[in-house]
């Protein structure tokens, strides 16, 4: 049987990554894995135990006595074909995609024993390779020896008027200035933190897709793949 590859999709916020990182891994029979939804639910968490500070600032102290009561899981949801997001056995996935969590995301993934403790659950869940997984720092920290590595990126607005209309789409009320400053904001913060910066791997392949569809996309991975596939079967 074919060997099972270790596939790693970073890049900027809101550029569409999980679309073409899930229709990969549903093609190809691959697991799929949203990093980005565990840093998340970390964030949810952090809201609900009031450990957001009055000046959006994280407590934390208080976080990494309480980090143990952590626990977040995919399910399979069968409605929609795509793994939901739990936080301690609750199915938390459409809280997780508020503009509230994203506007305090990038702090509690900047601290370093929360990425600790996501790295290490991160690289346990691909253990056995077989897996597509989408973030900021895959190929760089999770997998640096992902066999095929990607690195995505859009225009600013074109990164924000996605994010605007799929927020509108569920039922937000989304102002379009703020969502482009919060994915401006999120891309300095996850670009500058000291652990595990959001850069491009050395050997990843640089995908633009501001100006491409979500089925060229999809087939522009697909074939990366493959080329990727065949090179390693070549070898002896
Ligand atoms: O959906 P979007 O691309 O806007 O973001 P996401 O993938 O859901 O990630 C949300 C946030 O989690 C990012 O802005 C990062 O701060 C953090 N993150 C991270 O630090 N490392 C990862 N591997 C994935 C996400």
């Amino acid at each position: 049987m074919e060997k099972k590859i270790t596939i790693a999709i970073d890049g900027h916020s809101s550029c569409g990554k999980s679309t073409m990182a899930k229709d990969l891994a549903r093609a190809i029979g691959y697991i799929y894995i949203d990093s980005g939804a565990m840093y998340r639910a970390c964030t949810l968490f952090c809201m609900q135990q009031g450990l957001i500070l009055a000046d959006g600032t994280v407590d934390a102290a208080a976080l990494e006595s309480l980090m143990p009561q952590i626990e977040v899981s995919f399910r399979l949801n069968a409605a929609t074909g795509r793994p939901d997001t739990y936080l301690n056995g609750k199915n938390v996935e459409a809280d997780i995609r508020t503009m509230e969590v994203s506007s305090h995301v990038s702090p509690v993934a900047a601290i370093p024993f929360v990425r600790a403790a996501m790295t290490a659950q991160q690289q346990r869940m691909g253990a056995d390779g077989g897996i597509v997984m989408d973030g900021r720092d895959i190929g760089t920290a999770v997998f640096p020896d992902a066999e095929l590595k990607v690195f995505v990126t859009a225009s600013d607005e074109i990164r924000a008027t996605r994010r605007f209309d799929e927020l509108k789409a569920k039922g937000e009320n989304p102002v379009f200035a703020e969502v482009l400053a919060n994915l401006r904001e999120r891309d300095r913060i996850d670009s500058t933190r000291a652990v595990a910066p959001l850069r491009r791997a050395d050997d990843a392949i640089v995908l633009d897709n501001s100006h491409i569809t979500i089925d060229e996309q999809k087939q522009w991975l697909l074939d990366r793949f493959h080329e990727r596939i065949s090179t390693l079967t070549e070898q002896p």
